[in-house]
């Protein structure tokens, strides 16, 4: 049996909370069906390693964890004490970029026991997966600002669309529909305002469909394929889009299933040159830090999607992954809920009852 050595960095806030219970949920599951795991805590990547060494990671942090088999992410952010853009730059945003962690995926569906944000009849039947595009897009440090504080000021962001990046996603995205039944793909774009970048996309997933003749795909303009996540959810299967675009419908995804504390993530390197990257979609949360009331479910979640990895996807790995969804399903159906979920259940509670349910 091989050992999976997995990098832990529970960083800020309540990641610091709901890791533990990631932790125990994962070695668990991983023991129940024969994968070997060793852990490796790091205290860096936050902010209070930040305050003391006026940098979020140490600088040999590549050699730290790079060979590592996957990096196992709480959250990150204090604004407080450290602005957002330095501490998710040091942190978060420099391991999806040097690792090249290109996908970032996110499951989005609902739960029975879980009071689903939307009326509309079909709510129930929620379950798709966001492919957001994690490296590049919209997100670039490309720009400058000139003629600062006078009335020239003149701000420059460009937006950075490889052929290489986004045929990549846009390959990933088509991979994952053909693994589901409904083999169904929507493309978000927004040919008709951005009028270069988006056409040239546009163009990019035409090309790339034609590998996929069984796919059924759709390109749908942001604004009204945002409205349809809440109007008609139930239609969607896999959903790919660019870094902000994908960003946003990756939180309005789940909050539409009821809280974001239930959502988890993958960033992934597929060809597993670096390290992938598994954390929850929420943030440190600091206005419920301290009160014990996170929901683990993200973390817990997040830690079966790295499970499954782990093993491409099959054998052990992807059984371990699905026994802790299974426990998860039946912890929510029993009715054991945290604050964010209209219950009283404390983090460790849940993560006990996901541990027993296992
Ligand atoms: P957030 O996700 O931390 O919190 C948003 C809201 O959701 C809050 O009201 C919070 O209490 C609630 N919430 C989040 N997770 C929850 C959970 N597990 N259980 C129950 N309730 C939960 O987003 P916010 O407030 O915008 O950001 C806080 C900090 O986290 C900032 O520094 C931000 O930059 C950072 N952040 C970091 C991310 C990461 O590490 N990948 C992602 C998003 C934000
Ligand atoms: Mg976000």
């Amino acid at each position: 049996m091989t050992t999976c050595n997995i990098a832990v960095i529970a960083g800020d806030g309540i990641g610091k909370e709901v890791m533990p219970e990631g932790l125990k949920v994962v070695q668990a599951a991983a023991e129940k069906f024969g994968l070997s795991l060793n852990f490796h805590n790091f205290d860096w990547g936050g902010c209070d390693y930040y305050l003391e060494h006026n940098r979020m990671m140490p600088e040999n942090w590549k050699d730290i964890v790079g060979d590592m088999d996957a990096i196992y992410f709480g959250a990150v952010g204090w604004p407080d004490t450290v602005p957002d853009h330095i501490s998710l730059w040091g942190s978060i945003l420099t391991f999806r970029r040097e690792f090249d962690q290109y996908i970032n995926m996110r499951p989005v569906r609902t739960f029975e026991g879980v009071k689903c944000a939307l009326s509309t009849p079909k709510a129930d039947e929620i379950d798709f997966i966001v492919v957001r595009e994690n490296t590049e897009g919209e997100y670039s440090s490309i720009g400058g600002i000139m003629y600062e504080g006078t009335d020239r000021e003149v701000v420059l962001q460009q937006s950075v669309f490889s052929r290489h990046g986004t045929n990549r996603v846009l390959k990933y995205a088509f991979e994952t529909a053909m693994r589901r039944a409904a083999k169904n793909l929507t493309v978000a774009t927004k040919s008709n305002g951005m009028a270069i970048s988006m056409p040239w996309w546009d163009s990019r997933a035409e090309a790339v469909a034609q590998d996929y003749p069984e796919i059924s795909w759709t390109k749908q303009h942001i604004d009204i394929l945002s409205a349809r996540f809440v109007m008609n959810p139930e239609r969607f299967d896999v959903v790919v889009a660019s870094n902000l675009f994908g960003d946003i419908l990756s939180d309005l995804g789940p909050a539409c299933t009821g809280t974001i504390g239930l959502a988890p993530s993958a960033n992934l390197n597929p060809e597993r040159k670096f390290p992938s990257l598994f954390e929850p979609v929420h943030g440190s949360a600091p206005d419920i830090y301290g009160k014990n009331i996170a929901n683990p479910i993200g973390m817990i979640w997040s830690g079966a999607l790295m499970l499954s990895f782990l093993t491409q996807d099959s054998g052990a790995g992807a059984s371990a992954h699905d026994a802790i969804v299974t426990a998860i399903e039946k912890t929510l159906k029993g009715a054991t809920l945290t604050p964010d979920l209209g219950g009283e259940a404390s983090t460790q509670t849940m993560g006990d009852a996901i541990l027993a349910n296992l």
